[in-house]
């Protein structure tokens, strides 16, 4: 059985680009069904329409947060959607649509969570002076960054990190972990217990 999958996105769209490569590759055991981003100008656009893959500009002006929700709902159903995942959605989602999807949200983060929640996650990270930072995949809650966490992949931080050369190798991880995480939440279909996933197939990561 192939899972439904919805994508929003505000960004640039590489994480989509990995995933549409993997259900292509027949490594995703789910079929991208739509691609929505709040950005008439998001690269995932473009890169849905190198896959074929249906993509729209849905746009926020003047609506409220929940009734901006309510449209996006209502073009994720019309697809079937199963599984939303976020990939550099930068509008937090109202509380009605995390309600909607319970546990069936998933975004990807910069960094190894509880660290370096919110914004530029490279900066926090360097001015932290952590040695590892990394990415995690977890699921939407109706706080940031925040809710129980499917996966995470480990990154060295190097005495000679910029910037730019930290934040290219935490994406470099970002493009292998999301889609073997969106892999193995739909294959292991866990029971959330509070913030704890209990996987049905074993211990995962
Ligand atoms: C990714 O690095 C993702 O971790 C980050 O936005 C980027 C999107 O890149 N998301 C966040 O910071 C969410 N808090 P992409 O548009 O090329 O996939």
């Amino acid at each position: 059985m192939t899972t439904t999958i919805g994508v929003i996105s505000s960004g640039r769209g590489e994480n989509l680009r990995y995933i549409l490569q993997a259900e292509r590759s027949g490594r995703l055991p789910g079929r991208v069904a739509v691609v929505l981003a709040d950005q008439a100008d998001a690269g995932a656009l473009r890169i849905a329409g190198e896959y074929a893959t249906p993509a729209h500009f849905i746009d926020p002006a003047g609506l409220s947060r929940e009734e901006y929700d309510k449209k996006l709902i209502a073009l994720l159903e019309a697809e079937g959607v199963e599984l939303v995942v976020l990939t550099g959605y930068m509008r937090i989602l109202s509380p009605y649509f995390v309600r909607h999807y319970r546990d069936r949200v998933l975004n990807i983060h910069p960094a190894l969570l509880p660290s370096f929640r919110g914004k530029d996650a490279f900066s926090q990270a360097l001015d932290y002076g952590v040695r590892w930072t990394g990415t995690t995949v977890h699921i939407v809650d109706e706080d940031v960054d925040h809710g129980p966490i499917v996966y995470q992949r480990p990154v060295r931080v190097l005495e000679s990190d910029t910037h730019d050369s930290l934040k290219a190798r935490i994406q470099r991880a970002e493009y292998k972990a999301y889609p073997r995480a969106i892999k193995m939440f739909i294959e292991g279909k866990p029971i959330v217990q509070g913030r704890t996933l209990v996987w049905r197939t074993g211990e995962k990561n």
